[in-house]
């Protein structure tokens, strides 16, 4: 069975409440553009902001850009799993590099909130990819591989054949300097053999999407590729019109 593409926008912090529902408000047309081509969407807001798009428009995959790995407890400042249920969100963002360079995210908490969503029937997109520096010392793989075995250490298999793993190289977010279709199509490839190692034929149906710099431009570039099912896309996926483009090019 072919995996179906999705689209996935990373709005990061950006966008008020009242602006999220501007682009939620629009996203019906889009919503029903993206059926048409067959391909899965969905955004990625604030916490702020997932009643209110939720509640624009309910049939949108949206996405909490983090979580807590316990349920309730003494921990300022964090948003628990069931606090996410409650208003309806079952998709949430774990291991934005973002996260692992500015706020301590880590290959073991990655794991423990990952398996506190499978626990809860939640979809994760589990995000991994090397640094500049990494990349540059010819890391790429053995950084890859130690986050995602890592990440994924004793998730169930119907979890992570549901599940979405998406690489981003550090230096091409937000830098414009993308990674290459033959990069990204290489290393979702060698995520692929990952999950199939240890979890067989649950490498055919989990979703790999490209992160970094993609654009209306180059999304079909790297949508052709054999191991790409999609893309994370954060500054393109921001304006209702980019948005449309990024479909429109798949
Ligand atoms: P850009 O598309 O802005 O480079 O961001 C990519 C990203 O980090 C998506 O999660």
């Amino acid at each position: 069975m072919a995996r179906k593409k999705l689209l996935f926008g990373n709005w990061k912090m950006n966008k008020t409440i009242a602006e999220s529902r501007e682009f939620a408000k629009a996203s019906k047309e889009l919503l029903a553009f993206a059926d048409a081509k067959g391909v899965d969407i969905g955004v990625a807001p604030v916490y702020l902001s997932l009643s209110a798009v939720k509640e624009e428009n309910p049939k949108l995959n949206v996405a909490a850009e983090n979580c807590h790995f316990e349920d309730h407890g003494a921990f300022t400042g964090e948003i628990a799993i069931p606090m996410l249920k409650e208003i309806g969100i079952d998709w949430v963002i774990i291991g934005h590099s973002e996260r692992r360079t500015y706020f301590g995210e880590t290959d073991e908490t990655c794991n423990k909130k990952l398996l506190a969503l499978e626990k809860a029937g939640m979809t994760p997109i589990f995000c991994v990819g090397e640094t500049l520096e990494e990349y540059e010392a010819g890391r790429t793989k053995e950084v890859v591989k130690r986050q995602t075995l890592k990440g994924l250490e004793g998730l169930g298999k119907q979890f992570v054949n549901d599940m979405v793993i998406a690489y981003e190289p550090v230096w091409s977010i937000g830098t414009g300097k993308n990674a290459s279709k033959e990069i990204a199509q290489d290393i979702c490839s060698f995520i692929r053999e990952l999950v199939r190692e240890q979890y067989g034929d649950a490498a055919e149906n989990v979703r790999i999407l490209y992160g970094g710099s993609v654009k209306p431009e180059n999304v079909h570039d790297y949508l052709l590729q054999e191991d790409v099912d999609g893309a994370l896309v954060g500054g393109a996926s921001l304006k209702v019109d980019s948005f449309k483009a990024l479909i429109e090019n798949i």
